[in-house]
Formats: structure tokens, sequence, C-alpha cells
């Protein structure tokens, strides 16, 4: 089977440096709206008997995002393509993962539903919101992590007094593999979510005084964790300047404003999602073309995928 890349438009810059690596092209592909707002799309092309790797982020509009994704893989299969892997960096709807009220549904179940009915043969992600993801799908989900690449560059930067802050009971696991890559000890936040805007952290566990934070999490969307865990660890005697590190910057709303607020040194996020770097933060966009590539490669030789990304 020919490897053949297809990208939607959630990341074309990625999906072009990832073909790149794979010394291939990016299939041809139309992506248009008709007036109605309907998507249309046309995979330019054969694909039929090919090993196809979809390449669409489903971030804002993240419903844009996903049902053109589902148009492209129903697109490839109904063209015959052999096998289909979605390669979807940063999954849109992963925190919906449960009901925490009564009336909500689960909303990652019923995107993993609409992906089992596009029938794409499995799922490639990185450093997905939960560990427990994969039982939403009925198909393989594969997930790789940005977690050494971004270590590797954070590494470096870090004074001698660094404690690696979990900013909610989530991210400790997240937290703890940071702290032990870069050899810190971590503390975590205890976070109440109040809305989708805002948190308030409620308890600092571990010692964090006279130390510099390095605030590590998944996703930095609306920056009203970051800001919470900073301040928490502030009021708890860490010192000012601090650290962000998290794999997806989606940075919607608030985000930009609030981290520009904070003392920030440095700020690491991959480029999962495209990069609108704003030039008054200090952010350093760290590409996962080569992670992804690798595994891409990996996936169609049927090999596996640990050790991808070394801790350097
Ligand atoms: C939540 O559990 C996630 O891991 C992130 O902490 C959260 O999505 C970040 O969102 P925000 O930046 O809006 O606080």
């Amino acid at each position: 089977m020919d490897l053949v890349v297809v990208a939607g438009s959630g990341n074309r810059t990625l999906a072009a440096a990832i073909a790149s690596r794979l010394e291939v092209d990016v299939a041809d592909t139309t992506i248009e709206r008709f007036p109605d707002g309907e998507c249309h799309v046309v995979v330019g092309g054969p694909v039929r008997g090919d090993d196809v790797y979809i390449l669409q982020p489903t971030g804002p509009p993240v419903d844009e995002h996903l049902v053109e994704l589902l148009l492209l893989a129903d697109a490839c299969r109904r063209g015959g393509a052999g096998r289909i892997t979605l390669v979807i960096p940063y999954l849109g709807y992963a925190r919906q993962d449960r009901r925490r009220a009564a009336g909500e549904p689960v909303a990652i179940r019923v995107v993993a539903d609409l992906i089992g009915a596009v029938r794409a043969d499995r799922v490639l992600t990185v450093d997905p919101h939960t560990v427990g993801l994969e039982a939403s799908f009925g198909i393989t989900l594969e997930a790789v992590s940005a977690v050494p690449l971004l270590a590797s560059r954070l590494a470096p930067l870090l004074p001698p007094d660094a404690v690696v802050v979990a900013p909610d009971l989530g991210a400790v696991k997240l937290a703890e593999r940071y702290a032990a890559l870069l050899a810190c000890p971590t503390a975590v936040a205890r976070k109440h979510r109040l809305s989708g805007t805002s948190v308030r952290v409620e308890e600092v566990v571990g010692d964090v005084k006279d130390r510099t934070p390095v605030v590590v999490d998944d996703m930095i969307t609306t920056g009203a964790t970051i800001c919470a865990a900073a301040e928490a660890v502030r009021s708890h005697g860490a010192l000012p300047s601090l650290l962000v590190v998290a794999t997806h910057g989606v940075f919607v709303g608030p985000a930009v404003q609030r981290l520009r607020e904070l003392p920030v040194e440095h700020l690491l996020v991959s480029d999962s999602l495209p990069s609108d770097a704003d030039v008054t933060l200090p952010i350093d966009v760290v590409s996962i073309d080569r992670l992804l590539a690798d595994s891409i490669g990996r996936l169609h030789d049927d090999q596996p995928l640990a050790d991808l990304e070394p801790f350097t």
C-alpha cells in the first residue's frame, strides 16, 4: 500500500512538514463551504488501495474541523482506500468524557461514534486529555506524547530551584512525567472549575516556597487554569516569575491577555494547533512534525510506536 497524506484545513503547515519528512506530497484536496454553510470536500487523485493518513486537529472552530475530517474520511473510504488513519494531534471534545451533571451528554463518545461511522481504521493522537480516552472508541486509538520533546526544550531554561506544578488533580501524572525527566520536585494545585472561563484553586499541596514554578498542563484554552495555579503558588511563597508548558495551545477568549498579565518567563507549546504566536508573549512553539512523521512511518510499516521521541 502506498502512503498518502491528506490534510484538512486544521493545520496545513504541520501537514506539509510531516509530508515533507515522509517524502510524499500532500494529496490535492478541495475544501469549500456551500452558500448555506455546508462543508464540501473533494479528495483529488485516486486513493484506491492506499494507506491514507488524514491530518486534522479538531481545534477551533471545533465542529467545522470535525465535520471536515469526517467528510474527508468518508471520501477516502468510498474512494477505496486500503486503510485510513485519522491523525488528530489535538482532539476537541476530549474534555467532555463523562457526565458531570444531569442533562449532559458524553460528548467524546458521540465524536468517537461518528469517527467509527465513517469507517476509519484507527486514530493517532498526541497527549490525549485522559488515559482512558480509548475506552470511548470502538476503533484503535494510538497515542504518542510530546512531553519528552517539550521537556528537552525546557531543560536548559530551568533554574535550579524549579518545582513542577500540576494546576489540577487531572495533571498530576503529567507533572510527575515532567518532574522525572527534569529531576525536579512536584506540587499540586487543587482546582475547582466555576465555569468554562473561570476556575478557583482551593489548595496547594507540596513545597513551593522560594521556588520557581513550572506549571504544566495538557492544554491551555482560556488560560484560567494556568492563572489560578500561578496565583495560588505565589500566595504559598513561590517566586513570582514562572515557566509554563502545555502540549496544546488552544488560546481562545481571554487567554493571551491573561498570560500577558502573568510574569511568564517562558511559555512552551507544541504546534498541534496552528501557531498564531502572539509576539507579546515569550512563546516557543515546538514542532511535533518529526514525532508524527515517525509515528506515521512506523504505523505504515506495522511497527510499534514506543520510544519515539526520547528525552535528550
Ligand atoms: C482541564 O482539565 C485541562 O487539563 C486544562 O486544565 C483546561 O482545559 C485548561 O483550560 P483553561 O485554560 O480554559 O483553564
